[in-house]
């Protein structure tokens, strides 16, 4: 129950159950418990030295003042080449915003094209603010099912079906979080063909586009007609080990970026100036090796902890293709995801998150991110071999 003073809309307001599972995890380290921290979405690589130093010489330039508000047009600049360079994708700095974090894009997306009652369809497993925002600025959320028997990809019959006149947005990501999923092609195909026949917009989150493991990163403003309906969201926070800087950015129409300008003056001005600063150094080449090196790291986790997960008796884990999670089944233990995810912190000392932390389709799932180095993960793999023999 709210407290009565508060706006009727902060009823529909979720959250992200990662910082949750945080908090009660430093409670028990405080206790003297020992806990592998397999539940946040964070690499746990440093920033590479060159963007920190770009940085420091940023503030001693005088590059502590306002800004802006759709950001430094030098930064502006190097998204743009960063677009054709990753997606083959024209676009001018201004249809470029950069914000405090690829979220705050999610948030401006659901305020300034969503109407009460409007459809937004969104993948489910999902990552929960796009869920959450949605049912705040008063849309209808239809829920994609991703499923394990597809590598957690939509069926496109189903997609065909739930997309109609109504359906003002749809939500796209790829690689995905929660399950390491990738869309194919294909899938995107299918989806950019619906958002042209019922005149949709797309919110493509691709903010692990650097994390692919296996063939090419697949946009879907490559099909024709779409980078005119599409926002595409990326960010600083995974590729370059930046989350707490707080850094990403949204390329859209130009006219649509003009409001979206205008809804970040009135929330925050701009992101802060030397940080953009530093944002010009990570997408220069310089900081290339890093950023192979760390996704070289993450491939090779990835057989580790997949490898372990399929050992221990009646846990079943797709292979993700992508981002840094892995998404076990653990239906066959018979006790629901929150409870296993609950027991598995207090009694066996692995945070993880449950499965419908990312909503219904999670049911019988957990969430773990290997971005953590090899040595915690086999701890992990360990413990959670201990736990499920107490079940
Ligand atoms: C799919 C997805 N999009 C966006 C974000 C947010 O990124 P940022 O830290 O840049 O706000 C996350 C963070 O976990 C994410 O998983």
């Amino acid at each position: 129950m709210l407290p009565t003073y508060l706006a009727k809309w902060m009823s529909r307001l979720g959250t992200e159950n990662a910082f949750v599972v945080l908090a009660k995890a430093r409670e028990l380290e405080a206790k003297g418990k020992e806990v592998i921290h397999l539940q946040i979405g964070e690499p746990d690589f440093d920033t590479p030295s060159n963007i920190i130093a770009a940085a420091k010489k940023a503030l001693d330039d005088g590059f502590t003042h306002y800004g802006p508000s759709a950001g430094l047009p030098i930064l502006r600049e190097a998204i743009c080449k960063e677009m054709k360079k990753t997606r083959n994708l024209d676009v001018k700095p201004d249809q470029v915003v950069i914000a405090p974090g690829g979220k705050p894009i999610m948030f401006y997306t659901m305020m300034t094209l969503i109407d009460p009652g409007d459809e937004v369809i969104i993948p489910n497993p999902g990552y929960p603010i796009y869920e959450s925002v949605a049912n705040y600025v008063g849309a209808k959320v239809i829920p994609l099912p991703l499923l394990e028997e597809k590598d957690f990809r939509f069926d496109p019959d189903v997609i065909t079906k739930l997309v109609n006149e109504k359906t003002k947005l749809i939500v796209v990501n790829s690689p995905q979080n929660p399950t390491g999923g990738i869309l194919t092609k294909e899938d995107l195909k299918v989806i950019a063909d619906l958002a042209i026949k019922y005149d949709c917009w797309i919110l493509a989150d691709e903010i692990y586009s650097h994390m692919v493991y296996e063939g090419k990163f697949e946009t879907i403003t490559q099909f024709n007609g779409l980078p005119e309906r599409t926002i595409l969201l990326d960010g600083f926070s995974k590729t370059y080990a930046m989350t707490g800087w707080r850094m990403g950015y949204g390329v859209m129409p130009k006219e649509l970026a003009s409001y979206m300008t205008q809804l970040q003056t009135n929330v925050v001005s701009h992101t802060a100036s030397f940080i953009q600063i530093a944002g010009v150094e990570a997408l220069s080449e310089r900081t290339d090796n890093a950023v192979n090196k760390m996704v070289d790291e993450f491939k090779k986790r990835r057989e580790v902890i997949v490898a372990g997960l399929n050992r221990i008796p009646k846990i079943h884990c797709c292979m993700p293709h992508g981002a840094f999670y892995v998404f076990p089944n653990i239906s066959a233990y018979g006790i629901d995801e929150q409870t296993f995810a609950d027991r598995l912190l207090n009694e066996g000392g692995v945070a993880g998150l449950s499965g419908t932390s990312f909503g219904q389709y999670g049911k019988g799932f957990i969430r773990l991110s290997y971005a953590n180095s090899i040595e915690n993960i086999n701890k992990a793999l360990n413990k959670i071999e201990d736990f499920v023999k107490k079940i």
